[in-house]
């Protein structure tokens, strides 16, 4: 168990309009910190007000990118309740992202104790507008001042709050999506399956150019055949042909194992849909578009929700899809787990914990 010290923020921040919170604009009054030294370990758990962070200049975070992060979400369910969604599943991912970028490893039980005593000190910044919740934002970075490539010895954990409204500016409705296939994401034995800023980083100038050219996001295909399907920006992808739900496997460890997306294969199995993991190449998606087989195609993520995809341009090529409307299975996929998360459904799977 940590003992968290708790300093309060002298004067508490205005809170946002609801309705206009867009995804990662606005940060609650408090964050959460605790550090990691050779000799200590894990230590000096502590929630404090929103602040900036002093650093050496030499830290090996902004040289080197050893790095990481998780995003989940905290919901104020209608009677009153403050729910998180699978948060076991982030903080397993947490574990195995440290153990690719040579991270020490955390206490599973004490990064959600972390992760519930934060959100409960600022759950009067959980938004309760349809649509919004609070976006959490757990990270880690080497702090060591020290120029050699080498792993660092003291680190920086700190969880911070958003109150965010949908990641898209369309919100539910179909995003375009650009299959970029000049750069690549990911490749087998590279930090793929991880959540590090440093995928992030290469993935902008395809998201640029995506941007630019009228898109809201990049399909990344595999780096090695250049044609097999990775995921999308922010999100993982799954395509409906011929009535399977179709989404690449996990296997070569080039994807991010999102929350999301193992929510929805479970969704999709228990309602008798049948879905599928497997390799599955752009070229076979532009086949069964030509065959009328590619009834609808969706992404999935903690920030994306359900973000149906109404085109995809390969090449030039412009497919439109289900005519550009959201599907019957995105749908009803967005209902279901929308409605389990702000605990207006019935949590039939057991996935919310509840806060307090
Ligand atoms: C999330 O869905 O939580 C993510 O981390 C995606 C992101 C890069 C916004």
């Amino acid at each position: 168990m940590l003992d968290i010290k708790i300093q309060p923020v002298e004067v508490k921040k205005e809170k946002p309009d609801q309705n206009k919170l867009g995804f990662g604009n606005y940060f609650t009054d408090h964050m959460f910190m605790m550090n990691y030294t050779e000799s200590k370990g894990w230590h000096d758990a502590r929630i404090v007000p929103y602040q900036n962070i002093s650093l050496d200049p030499a830290a090996m975070v902004f040289h080197y990118a050893q790095e990481m992060f998780e995003g989940l979400k905290a919901y104020k369910a209608p009677d009153g309740r403050v729910l998180l969604f699978r948060p076991d599943m982030n903080i397993k991912r947490m574990n195995n992202t440290n153990r690719r970028l040579c991270i020490p490893q955390l206490d599973p039980d004490e990064v959600l104790q972390a992760i519930k005593a934060i959100v409960s000190y600022e759950k009067d910044w959980i938004p309760t507008l349809e649509g919004t919740s609070l976006y959490i934002r757990p990270f880690i970075i080497a702090t060591d001042a020290h120029l050699g490539v080498h792993v660092a010895k003291n680190y920086l954990f700190c969880i911070i709050l958003s109150p965010v409204g949908s990641y898209y500016p369309e919100g539910i409705n179909p995003v375009k999506i650009y299959v970029e296939t000049e750069y690549v994401r990911a490749v087998k034995g590279g930090t793929g399956f991880a959540k590090v800023g440093g995928n992030y980083a290469s993935s902008l100038i395809g998201q640029q150019k995506a941007e630019q050219l009228g898109y809201a996001q990049v399909l990344w295909l595999d780096g090695i055949h250049r044609k097999y399907i990775d995921e999308v920006g922010a999100m993982n992808v799954f395509f409906v042909i011929d009535g399977e739900v179709i989404t690449p496997a996990l296997d070569e460890g080039n994807i991010l194992p999102g929350v999301t997306r193992d929510s929805c294969i479970s969704m999709l199995k228990s309602w008798g849909v049948k879905v599928t993991e497997r390799k599955l190449s752009i070229d076979e998606v532009i086949e069964a578009n030509a065959n009328g087989k590619l009834n609808e195609a969706f992404g999935t993520g903690t920030a994306a929700v359900i973000s149906p995809i109404g085109e995809l341009n390969n090449n030039g090529e412009k497919i439109i899809l289900n005519g550009g409307k959201i599907g019957p299975i995105s749908q009803k996929l967005y209902d279901t787990l929308t409605g389990t998360q702000w605990g207006k459904l019935e949590d039939k799977f057991g996935w919310t914990v509840t806060v307090k």
